[in-house]
Formats: structure tokens, C-alpha cells, sequence
């Protein structure tokens, strides 16, 4: 007898659709997976002949050969221990449908199912596949439920899933989640807010232009300044996730199994923070069976690299690629794997144990820290705020400056103005421009362009950072809808990039 059941399985951001074919035949008895299987699909066989005896089934003492196809492709994990099981089982029970239905699922030794990664991406590409009905873990279920059109039936136990099949006690699919009453918890639930933040204006104006107009930064200072606390809130002062961004986000954090079952959608922009301790598999994704790395995580969100400096150099030098492109490459013997990793690197280090003063900074000192750090990474970040000390003038738990809800409107005001601005060339913020933009919607007063030549001059500044310096003006222009950048905005730009005059003649 040869029964035949669908699954699926991914490998990077793409789904693969698995035939399972199970043959039974009254011979010597004997259980086999093949089919290209890899070590944990073998391991499966023993867990599987456990699961239907716990669960009170008899197991068939015959030959069971189970084929997973199509058999070129590596197959990854454990996500059909489920359909296998039922597919033995369905030699002795009367089970309908099995041919149009998608299972995935890992079977626990007792019979329970367990929770799969990937489980939207899945659910996707069943439906594309012409799929109605699609069976799997219980906590995988709301997450899944999240496509549209294919009946997801979320099971707890392989006995449940009997049960259905055999039409003795049937589960009703879970609706289809409700999109547009989750959609508007996005604007709420905030935690934190940069109305914590004492003193710090500087910073605090300078993260607000940075999420303006798309800008990186680097925080410069002390420890215990209060940068992870600014660094943190940035996501309060961002724009909400718009519904494409949020399942984009949730699509990578569904791959890396780390969505909650009862809150299957990322709703809020991420904040990562890893250690200078990780490693670059870690931070930028790979693996056997690739998985995202932090920077995917952060994906639409921020990545915050506390003690810059310190992370390993292959890490940092990896870090380019996704600035620029907003993705990761990995290649892997199978092929290459690419995962969207799009996000804001707040950066951040302590310069001098000499000095907490920003303006007594050896530079010298301040040179030997960024050494480490190469200059197209370096180049990747607009600007370079100072966190100093708070003056105890300003340590004031009474009169908190603005929320972040009101930072947050004039941000979504200044991103507006730059969508308009671009939409002709498929960029989106300031910090995108390239050379020829910055020279096309950078135009200056006279004074402010004068006032600019005179600093250039005194200090020596590189063209580079000439150009960063408009790309920060425009954006601060945008702030308050000013058309063409004044020397006001010149003198505030010049603010956020304090490390410029050592950078010159770095
Ligand atoms: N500007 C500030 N306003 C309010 N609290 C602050 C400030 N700076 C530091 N703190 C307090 O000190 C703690 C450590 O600050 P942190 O942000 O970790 O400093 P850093 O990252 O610069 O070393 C914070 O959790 C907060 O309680
Ligand atoms: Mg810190």
C-alpha cells in the first residue's frame, strides 16, 4: 500500500513543497526515511514509532519505507514527523482528504505536536500552491492564520488529528486573523518614551533628525550617560510599522521560530542589541540550515552595537553589505540564501577613560578607537552625536521634555515631505541621496553656502563630509518644511558630526 501526503519545508527565505510517499508491506519488519534526509529527519523514525505508541496506537510490525521527494534537495528538520505519522496510521484507520491537505508538524515523544519555525512562510506558499486546508502545531496555528484563504486547523496531539481525519470529533479551522483591528495597535502600547531622557538635547534633537531623514549615528561618551536609554526609545519616535513592513519583520522572526503564539505579528519596529561578543553567524545570519542573523532581526527597526569598537572585525566588515543594501547574502553548498536586514545601526562607544568631557577628547586616543572600525563603515554613518554628561541643572524628573508622540509627528511630517521628493527615484529618506540627488534638492542660501566653504576651509573637511553635512541640513530643513537650507540648519548639522575634524585627516 502506498499512501501519499503533502508537507513542506524551507531553506532560507524559499518554501519547498514535500511529497511524502509511505509504502507498507507485510515483510520483515523495518522503518526507513529516504530521500536525501538529513541526520534530524533520520532521528525522526525512532521518535515517530514512539509518538504513535504513546498516543495509544499500534504500531504496524512491517515494512515501512517512507520517501521524501522531491530526494535533490536536503531536507531540514523535523517538520514531518507529523504527516508520516499519519500516513502509517492511516493503513488501519479510514482517514479522508489526506491527499489535500498540508501537514506540517514535529511529534514530542508522547504524541504532542511541537511548534515548527517558518511557519507563515509556510502557510504562504501553501495557499499560492492551491492548498485550502492546511493541519499543524496548535501554537504555530494564529500565526499561520495570518494568510488569508486556506483553513488552518491547529492540532495538539497526533489523536487529535485522528480524530478529525476520522471525522469522530472534528475542530473547526481557526478565522482568519482579524488584520485591521491588530493594524491598530500599532500606534499604542509604548513603553518607554523619551520623555525619560534628562538633559541630553543635543542627542536627543540629533536621534530625532537621524530618524528623520534615515540617518545612522554614532553616540559618542561616557558610560552612564544615558546612550542604551536613547538608543532604546528610537523606535518610540519612528514612524508605525506600516502592514507590508510588519509581515516582513514577521517573516524573518517566523524562520528563526521566535514568534509567540498568541502575538503571531510584529507590530512594533525591533530593537536589537547584541553583544561584542557575538559571533558573525550570529550577527549577520548563516548556519547549516541558514537562519536569520541580528541584523535580519532588526530588520525595519534598529540595531544598536554598543562599544562599536569592540565587535569583532569580521563582523564590522560584514556589516557593510546590509547598509548598503539593505540585505544579507549567504552562501551555502545548497545556494545562495538572502534575508532582508533594512535598519537604523545606532552605534555607540566610549572614546576616552581619560575624560568624560567631550571637549577635552584626546584625539589621538579618539583615532586609535576608531582604527578599528574601517572607513566605508565609518562612512556609512551621517552622524556622530556627543553624549556628555548631564548637567544636575538638568536631572529634573518633573519637567520632562516632549514625549515621544510628539517627536514622532514632526518625524512622520519630515518623511512625508522626502517620500514626495523621491518618489521619482525609488529611494525613500535623505540618507539615501547619492551624489547627484544631494547636488539636485541640497540647494543652499547664500549665506549658508558661504558659511559652509568658510568651515570647509578652517578645518580642512573632506568632500565627504561636505556632503554629509547637506544630506544632514536637508533633513533638518525637512523638520520644519523649509524649502532651501539656511545657515541655521548648517550650524545644526555641524553639531552632529563631531568627530569631523578628526575624521579629516584620519
Ligand atoms: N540622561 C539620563 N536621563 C535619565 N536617566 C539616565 C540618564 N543617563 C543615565 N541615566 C540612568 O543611568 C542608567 C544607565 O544609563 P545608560 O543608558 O545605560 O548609559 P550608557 O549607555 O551611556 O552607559 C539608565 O538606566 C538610567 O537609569
Ligand atoms: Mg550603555
Amino acid at each position: 500500500m502506498v499512501v501519499k501526503l503533502n508537507s513542506f519545508t524551507f531553506f532560507g527565505m524559499q518554501v519547498i513543497k514535500v511529497d511524502i510517499e509511505i509504502d507498507i508491506q507485510t515483510k520483515v519488519p523495518e522503518f526507513e526515511i529516504v530521500g536525501l534526509a538529513s541526520q534530524s529527519v533520520k532521528e525522526s523514525c525512532r521518535r515517530i514509532e514512539t509518538a504513535i505508541q504513546n498516543s495509544g496506537f499500534h504500531f504496524p510490525g512491517k515494512r515501512i519505507i517512507v520517501n521524501l521527494a522531491p530526494a535533490g534537495i536536503k531536507k531540514n528538520g523535523t517538520f514531518f514527523d507529523f504527516p508520516i505519522a499519519l500516513g502509517i496510521l492511516s493503513e488501519r484507520y479510514e482517514m479522508e482528504n489526506l491527499d489535500k491537505i498540508a501537514f506540517v508538524g514535529e511529534l514530542s515523544l508522547n504524541g504532542e505536536l511541537r511548534k515548527i519555525p517558518g511557519g507563515l512562510l509556510i502557510a504562504i506558499y501553501a495557499k499560492k500552491m492551491g492548498f485550502d486546508t492546511i493541519m499543524c502545531p496548535e501554537e504555530n496555528g494564529k500565526e499561520m492564520s495570518i494568510v488569508d484563504g486556506i483553513d488552518v486547523i491547529p492540532i495538539r496531539t497526533l489523536k487529535e488529528a485522528i480524530e478529525h481525519l476520522c471525522k469522530i470529533k472534528q475542530k473547526t479551522p481557526i478565522n482568519t486573523f482579524n488584520f485591521k483591528e491588530i493594524i491598530t495597535k500599532i500606534e499604542e502600547d509604548e513603553n518607554v518614551d523619551m520623555n525619560e531622557v534628562c538633559g541630553q538635547f543635543i542627542a536627543r534633537k540629533g536621534i530625532e533628525v537621524a530618524c528623520a531623514g534615515g540617518h545612522n549615528i554614532l553616540l559618542i561618551g561616557p558610560p552612564g550617560t544615558g546612550k542604551t536609554m536613547l538608543a532604546k526609545r528610537i523606535p518610540s519616535i519612528l514612524p508605525p510599522l506600516s502592514i507590508e513592513e510588519s509581515l516582513e519583520t514577521t517573516m524573518l522572526y517566523s524562520i528563526s521560530g521566535m514568534i509567540e503564539p498568541d502575538n503571531p505579528l510584529i507590530l512594533k519596529r525591533p530593537f536589537r542589541s547584541p553583544h561584542h561578543t557575538a559571533s558573525d553567524v550570529s550577527i549577520i545570519g548563516g548556519g547549516k540550515f541558514p537562519k536569520p542573523g541580528e541584523v535580519s532581526l532588526s530588520h525595519n527597526g534598529v540595531l544598536y552595537l554598543d562599544e562599536f569598537q569592540l565587535f569583532r572585525s569580521n563582523v564590522l566588515q560584514v556589516l557593510r553589505q546590509p547598509l548598503e543594501d539593505g540585505k544579507v547574502s549567504i552562501s551555502r553548498a545548497e545556494g545562495m540564501v538572502e534575508f532582508p536586514a533594512r535598519f537604523m545601526l545606532v552605534a555607540s562607544m566610549n572614546p576616552s577613560y581619560k575624560s568624560s568631557d567631550v571637549d577635552r577628547w584626546d584625539p589621538e586616543e579618539i583615532k586609535s578607537v576608531l582604527k578599528k572600525i574601517s572607513t566605508p563603515l565609518l562612512d556609512r554613518i551621517d552622524m556622530h552625536l556627543a553624549v556628555s554628561k548631564v548637567d544636575l541643572k538638568d536631572i529634573n524628573y518633573e519637567n520632562r521634555g516632549e514625549s515621544s508622540k510628539q517627536i514622532k509627528e514632526r518625524i512622520i511630517k519630515a518623511r512625508n515631505i522626502q517620500l514626495e521628493r523621491f518618489k521619482k527615484y525609488n529611494i525613500f529618506t535623505n540618507a539615501e541621496m547619492s551624489h547627484k540627488l544631494v547636488s539636485k534638492f541640497c540647494e543652499l542660501k547664500k549665506g549658508a553656502k558661504d558659511l559652509l566653504e568658510a568651515i570647509m576651509q578652517k578645518y580642512s573637511l573632506s568632500i565627504r563630509s561636505y556632503e554629509k553635512i547637506l544630506k544632514i541640513s536637508r533633513t533638518i530643513a525637512d523638520l520644519t518644511s523649509a524649502e532651501i537650507i539656511e545657515e541655521t540648519h548648517i550650524t545644526e548639522a555641524l553639531r552632529y558630526r563631531c568627530l569631523d575634524k578628526i575624521l579629516s585627516n584620519f
